[in-house]
């Protein structure tokens, strides 16, 4: 079949509804860090003292930081660009509820790794991005206000942006199985048709 053919579970929208190539790589890369960090999150508390455990919470912290430069450069590039347009076809629930999480997404993109500098900085365990870049401390040394507000903060904005990207999905596999609207069109990789502008 020509890359061009729309097959039958991925109906082609009309030709201006996808993102640009730039907004596509950013979005996977984001998603595939996100899972990542999520996943190593969970991981890594459970480890026993050890070497492991210190290079396992270096690489958690690096994807951190990488998804909060990420999210900067991605609302930058949202800020400049105009979204392609929704399938006329979604309801007034349907967009309230688009909006409202993809809100909640943006701002957890931003508390999640914030929260978990923050935590870093109180406890006096400063982030070396990639070993390399070291950050400042934001936040004045205070083990105590750290454990006791910081470290849940991270980790519960960290379950409720996992819960929201649960959701996310499942809007998706719903536009795309049930409603067969193509919306997934809009951010699959692949050839280029029409870019957002
Ligand atoms: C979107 C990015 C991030 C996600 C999704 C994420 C997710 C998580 C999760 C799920 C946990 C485990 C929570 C628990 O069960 O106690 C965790 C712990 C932790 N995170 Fe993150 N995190 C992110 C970014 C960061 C950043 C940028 C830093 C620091 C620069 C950081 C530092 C930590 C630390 C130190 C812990 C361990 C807390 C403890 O020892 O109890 N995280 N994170």
């Amino acid at each position: 079949m020509p890359a061009d053919t729309p097959s039958p579970s991925f109906p082609a929208p009309p030709r201006t509804l996808r993102y640009d190539g730039f907004a596509i790589a950013l979005h996977w890369l984001l998603a595939a860090l996100i899972v990542g960090a999520l996943g190593v999150g969970l991981y890594m508390t459970g480890l026993p003292f050890s070497p492991l455990r210190l290079k396992v919470y270096s690489w958690h912290k690096w994807a951190g930081v990488t998804i909060l430069a990420l999210s900067a450069l991605r609302l930058l590039w949202r800020a400049g660009h105009r979204p392609p347009a929704l399938p006329p076809s979604m309801s007034r629930l349907q967009l309230t509820s688009y909006r409202i999480s993809h809100t909640l997404m943006y701002l957890l993109f931003f508390a999640v790794p914030l929260s978990g500098w923050a935590y870093s900085s109180a406890m006096g365990m400063p982030v070396a991005w990639f070993g390399v870049l070291v950050l400042p401390d934001f936040m004045p040394l205070d083990r105590v206000f750290a454990e006791a507000a910081l470290q849940p903060l991270h980790k519960y904005s960290a379950f409720l942006l996992g819960g929201v990207t649960l959701l996310h999905v499942a809007a998706v596999c719903k536009h795309q199985w049930i409603d067969r609207d193509g919306l997934v069109q809009r951010m699959w990789p692949g050839p280029r048709k029409e870019t957002a502008r």
